[in-house]
């Protein structure tokens, strides 16, 4: 298919106000325009998280080449050696395989944004379902640009000047502790609105402030991203796949389903967050 030609198809569907679009117009193996890549890249960073529909059967390859669309490939991600040697195991470099990696437990099934200990957290994710449950499991993305706007200019000055340190410490299955202080709003390069930044599983206190002050705050904050007006749901269909902004989203899976659950994820290398 000539460049041209699949510009003028792209079409953004939005799934709901705040956040995600179904992309209609891009095929699984899609030759890169400089065109097709802007278009992409725009698209994402403006609804936050992108739906494709590739068919049953998309290869580890093909899914690589399509997450390439988005930017530069994270070789494997995991915190620990034992999860890095656990997915080395199963012989793929990102199989999330449920049955392997229980949702509570792994905290999935809790709002977050990956990576936000590390001083510079993925940029993207892309999962495709390989095995999707039979029943149920799908995943869900709150908009952090939707909770950000959604609170008062008060609330906002005040959260504007802070940093946040964020850590393994509530994530027990981590055993390389990893640490690292970012803005509590992130400002996206792209789109140029603010983010929100502060999420349940790896947020751990507010910076110049006391223990309680910043409990309180946090504990606002981890209830005010549940607001169903920020979020999307994604039930997974074979080859059902998803990429999504990292930092201004943050994400969960449903832990109820029945039969398996097998996504495979690539990452999308990132840079530091500012504000
Ligand atoms: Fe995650």
């Amino acid at each position: 298919m000539a460049a041209a030609d699949t510009l003028t198809k792209i079409r953004f569907e939005k799934a709901t106000p705040a956040i995600g679009a179904r992309v209609q117009g891009v095929a699984l193996d899609e030759a890169a325009t400089p065109e097709v890549v802007q278009a992409l890249r725009e698209g994402l960073h403006a609804h936050g998280v992108l739906f494709f529909e590739l068919g049953a059967g998309v290869e580890e390859a093909q899914q690589r080449n399509f997450a390439r669309l988005f930017g530069e490939l994270e070789p494997v991600y995991g915190f620990s050696t034992e999860q890095r040697e656990a997915q080395a195991k199963q012989g793929s470099g990102g199989l999330i395989d449920a049955d392997f990696q229980p949702l509570k437990e792994y905290r999935t099934a809790q709002w977050h944004t990956d990576g936000t200990p590390f001083e510079r957290p993925p940029q993207a994710a892309i999962l495709t379902a390989v095995e999707p449950p039979e029943l149920g499991g799908g995943t869900m993305w709150a908009s952090m640009y939707a909770a950000y706007e959604d609170l008062s200019s008060h609330f906002q000055n005040l959260l504007d000047g802070l940093q946040v340190q964020h850590g393994t410490m509530r994530t027990p299955f981590v055993r390389e502790r990893a640490q690292w202080i970012h803005p509590a709003v992130i400002r996206d390069p792209v789109t140029g609105r603010k983010a929100l930044y502060v999420n349940s599983v790896y947020s751990e206190r507010f910076l110049d402030m006391s223990e309680s002050e910043s409990d309180a705050l946090l504990r606002f904050l981890f209830e005010h991203v549940k607001s169903p007006e920020f979020h999307v749901a994604l039930t997974w269909r074979p080859g059902t796949t998803a990429v999504w902004e990292e930092r201004v989203t943050q994400h969960r899976a449903i832990d109820a389903f029945a039969g398996k659950r097998k996504l495979r994820r690539i990452t999308i290398k990132g840079d530091k967050p500012s504000a």
